[in-house]
């Protein structure tokens, strides 16, 4: 038997409940994992209330993308892993095929990576949805260049801090926005070159300043709704506008720059990292890895609730609050 944390139909935090089940050995490529520590996602709240880009198999569905832990036993077929293994998961599976919310959990190995030495499983667990989602973005996607400058909305996210480290890794200048000035200090320490708070500046004044007039080559954007409009105009001429977030759930206005030149307009979404294609996911991983080894990529994490305080976690999650990623941890 499993602590797992389940939900019988949509709705708020409220809906989640914790529950004994039966969890049952691992299947062909599977593992079964002790959970130590479990990183909430933006994706599990809007999966929870039916806004997700997938929906819940209900009554019962499990949720969550992401978790660090020890390898228990390892089903047929699966090679690289061992009972005792330190690992974390990367999100290459759906929610309504697994689940990472609870004390132990059965995975498919393709989503397991090892966790090197010294990364803690609360670290671990607050890895790799943003990295890959970061790495993505900027590089596979973006295909960012030393000096680029880079526009980051919600940089407070877990994935535009991800994004911050990313950009500063590569040598490209971060350009980060907040809503309000309260989390300024915070972005400008955290690595951000330049934070602009929309509600209190001019995001296209201030982008041309940082940007000799020119504007960003790539902006990352989970916000969307109406300000997309304004987000296109501080992309420079040839640059890009990666949309990965609907944080705003008011329509997207088709973007149009005010001089008509050739600026891409793209979604983004972190399975064409992790799940579409196997060299991508290959260069990610290797890419993350070294980061944290390297400590040039280091998770943010905002707070850790114990996983029987599931919904006041999911609360926090989704009061916008937070700096960085929100963790369960979970007591054996
Ligand atoms: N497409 C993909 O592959 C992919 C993958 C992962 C995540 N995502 C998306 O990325 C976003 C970040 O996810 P996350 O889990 O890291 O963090 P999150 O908890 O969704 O992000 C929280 C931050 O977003 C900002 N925010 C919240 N509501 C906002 C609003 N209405 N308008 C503007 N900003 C708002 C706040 O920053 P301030 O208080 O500083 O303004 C807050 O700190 C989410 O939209 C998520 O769905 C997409």
């Amino acid at each position: 038997m499993a602590k797992a944390v389940l939900f019988d139909e949509l709705g708020g935090p409220e809906v989640l409940r914790l529950d004994e089940v039966a969890l049952g050995e691992p299947g062909k490529g599977e593992v079964r994992m002790r959970v130590d520590a479990i990183g909430l996602n933006r994706a599990e709240s809007l999966f929870r209330s039916g806004s997700y880009i997938y929906q819940p198999d209900l009554p019962g569905s499990r949720l969550g993308y992401e978790a660090a832990g020890v390898v228990e036993a390892v089903g047929d077929g699966v090679h690289g892993f061992a009972a005792g293994d330190a690992v974390s998961t990367v999100p290459s599976f759906r929610m309504t095929e697994y689940g990472t919310y609870g004390d132990a959990a059965v995975l498919p190995a393709r989503a397991l990576v090892g966790r090197p030495d010294g990364v803690d499983a609360v670290t671990g667990a607050a890895t790799w949805m943003a990295y890959t989602t970061a790495y993505g973005l900027l590089v596979e996607v973006g295909g960012i260049d030393p000096g680029d400058v880079v526009l980051i909305t919600a940089a407070s996210s877990s994935v535009g801090l991800a994004a911050i480290q990313v950009a500063n890794h590569l040598g490209a200048v971060p350009v980060a926005t907040t809503r309000t000035g309260a989390k300024r200090r915070r972005l400008l320490e955290a690595g951000a070159a330049h934070v602009i708070a929309t509600q209190e500046q001019d995001l296209v004044e201030e982008v041309r300043a940082v940007t000799g007039g020119r504007g960003v080559e790539l902006a990352v954007d989970p916000v969307a709704g109406p300000g997309v409009n304004t987000l296109i105009q501080a992309v420079a001429p040839d640059g890009a506008l990666l949309l990965y977030g609907f944080l705003d759930p008011a329509p997207v206005p088709m973007p149009i720059a005010p001089d008509f030149r050739g600026r891409t307009v793209r979604t983004y979404l972190f399975e064409e990292i992790t799940v579409d294609s196997e060299p991508r996911l290959r260069r990610a991983k290797h890419f993350i890895d070294a980061g944290l080894r390297a400590g040039s990529l280091a998770p943010v994490v905002d707070r850790a609730f114990d996983l029987a305080e599931v919904v006041e976690a999911h609360h926090h999650l989704e009061s916008g609050a937070q700096f960085g990623k929100i963790v369960l941890t979970v007591r054996h």
